[in-house]
């Protein structure tokens, strides 16, 4: 569980965030959605402690990690999987290399257990055989499949996608969507995902928070974004459908 609580922050005076406030529960995808510069990827990197809020507390199973010490920040890390904007793969090596560097710097897995997990996640994102092949030579959407199996094989207990299918064709982005709800069903995984795809949005998210100006506009499901009396956060949803869907069309 994630407790958001009355988040600022500023930027050299200029205010990204004016009190945010939202909670992501036990084994759900809560979407974050709203406009570019919104501070939505400073939001995610405040969850696991990149970015310190200027005020606001943000609660991981209970405990503040604004306040969190280094150590504890380690600990609370290995909890998270990302897949930031952008795969963020090491081109001078192999897949299976990329995801072993992460599984070595996290925990004393055995060799085996090291292989078992590789194989393991990128079985999951459907990439089997891809250990020694090098990056440059995967598209970006496989790319994107072998960051998410980089995050799958430390087995986390929360997700944070920023733009996910951002970039992808549909096919792909559909398959990234896919994957996304396969982790929710399959491993319980606990997410936050921030996207300006709606018909992604629609696919993955049980909840979402509507940021706007700063603030959080409103917190609901599909429909009570839908239904909601707020005619900014209605108008906010239906101008996100049209381009995106279109996009789909
Ligand atoms: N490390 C930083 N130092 C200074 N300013 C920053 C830093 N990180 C983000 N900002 C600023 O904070 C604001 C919010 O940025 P952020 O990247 O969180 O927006 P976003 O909602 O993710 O936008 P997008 O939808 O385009 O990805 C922007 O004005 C950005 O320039
Ligand atoms: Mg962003």
């Amino acid at each position: 569980m994630i407790l958001i609580e009355n988040i600022w922050k500023q930027f050299s005076g200029k205010q990204v965030h004016r009190g945010i406030s939202f909670d992501v529960r036990e084994k759900e995808t809560l979407v974050v959605l709203g406009k570019s510069g919104g501070g939505k990827s400073v939001l995610l990197k405040m969850v696991i402690g990149l970015i310190k809020p200027d005020a606001g507390r943000i609660l991981v199973d209970g405990k503040n990690v604004v306040e969190m010490t280094y150590p504890e920040l380690r600990a609370l890390r290995f909890k998270f999987g990302f897949l930031f904007q952008g795969a963020a793969l090491f081109d001078s090596m192999t897949v299976g290399e990329n995801i072993a560097l992460s599984l070595r710097r996290h925990a004393d897995f055995a060799h085996g257990e090291i292989r078992d997990r590789i194989d393991y996640a990128l079985h999951i994102v459907g990439l089997d055989n891809v250990q020694h092949v090098m990056p440059s030579s995967l598209s970006g959407g496989m790319k994107k499949r072998v960051g998410l199996a980089r995050s799958i094989a430390l087995t986390p207990r929360y997700m944070l996608y920023d733009e996910p299918t951002t970039g992808l064709d549909v096919a792909t982005a559909d398959g990234i969507n896919l994957l996304i709800n396969e982790l929710r069903s399959s491993l319980g995984v606990t997410s936050i995902v921030v996207t300006h795809d709606i018909h992604s949005a629609f696919v993955v998210g049980d909840r979402f928070a509507v940021l706007e100006k700063g603030e959080t506009l409103m917190t609901g499901t599909r429909e009570e974004i839908q239904n909601s009396d707020n005619e900014e956060v209605r108008k906010y949803i239906n101008s996100s459908i049209s381009p995106s869907e279109s996009g789909h069309a």
